[in-house]
């Protein structure tokens, strides 16, 4: 197989760019038939969801805004358990349809600290739409709406997800080498 180096791991290929702009197109699909009459706000988690995010709302037919905030938990190849928010909430989400959008849901721990800190800013709506899930990695109880692919519990890199820093522009998404 084609393994290839990012910083100084090995990484074997695992999901083709095709797949994923399928997957993409079928969720954003999802959202623009279940908002219909509304005007959700995409709230992206950078840095691993900025090109999922990108290729998402662009193929969601509503008229929509988005907004970043910015959260880290990993180093390396694992979580560290704790979150830290590094770019806070700027928009005033009062009364707004929120669709939080993330790279992917791991332990979970991310996305709660994300809704925790939503509730206290009374949104109308919150929804969870994520590129990938990891179901046996976790530890909280979600409800996630949307989701292009679960995926076992093995650490990737590509189409925006990192390994310390590097690999987020690899097109296809690859699986650590065991
Ligand atoms: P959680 O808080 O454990 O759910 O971690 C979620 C965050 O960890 C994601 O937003 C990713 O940035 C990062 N993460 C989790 N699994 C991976 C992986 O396999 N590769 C790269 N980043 C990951
Ligand atoms: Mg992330």
């Amino acid at each position: 197989m084609d393994s290839i180096l990012v910083k100084d791991k090995h990484f074997v290929p695992f999901i083709k760019a095709e797949k994923l702009k399928e997957e993409v197109k079928r969720v954003a699909a999802e959202i623009t038939h279940d908002y219909q009459g509304k005007k959700p706000l995409f709230l992206c988690i950078l840095n691993g969801s900025f090109i999922f995010a990108a290729d998402l709302i662009r193929e969601v037919d509503l008229p929509c805004e988005i907004s970043f905030v910015k959260m880290t938990s990993y180093q390396g190849t694992g979580t560290t358990g704790k979150v830290r928010e590094l770019i806070g909430l700027n928009v005033d989400i009062t009364d707004r349809h929120v669709i939080i959008v993330e790279d992917i849901v791991d332990t979970g721990i991310t996305m709660a600290h994300m809704l925790e800190t939503l509730k206290g800013h009374n949104p109308a709506s919150v929804d969870i739409c994520t590129l990938l899930t990891k179901p046996d990695k976790l530890q909280v109880q979600l409800d996630i709406r949307y989701c292009c692919l679960s995926i076992p519990n093995d650490f990737i890199v590509g189409y925006g997800l990192d390994y310390d820093g590097y690999g987020r522009n690899i097109k296809d998404i690859y699986v650590i080498e065991k």
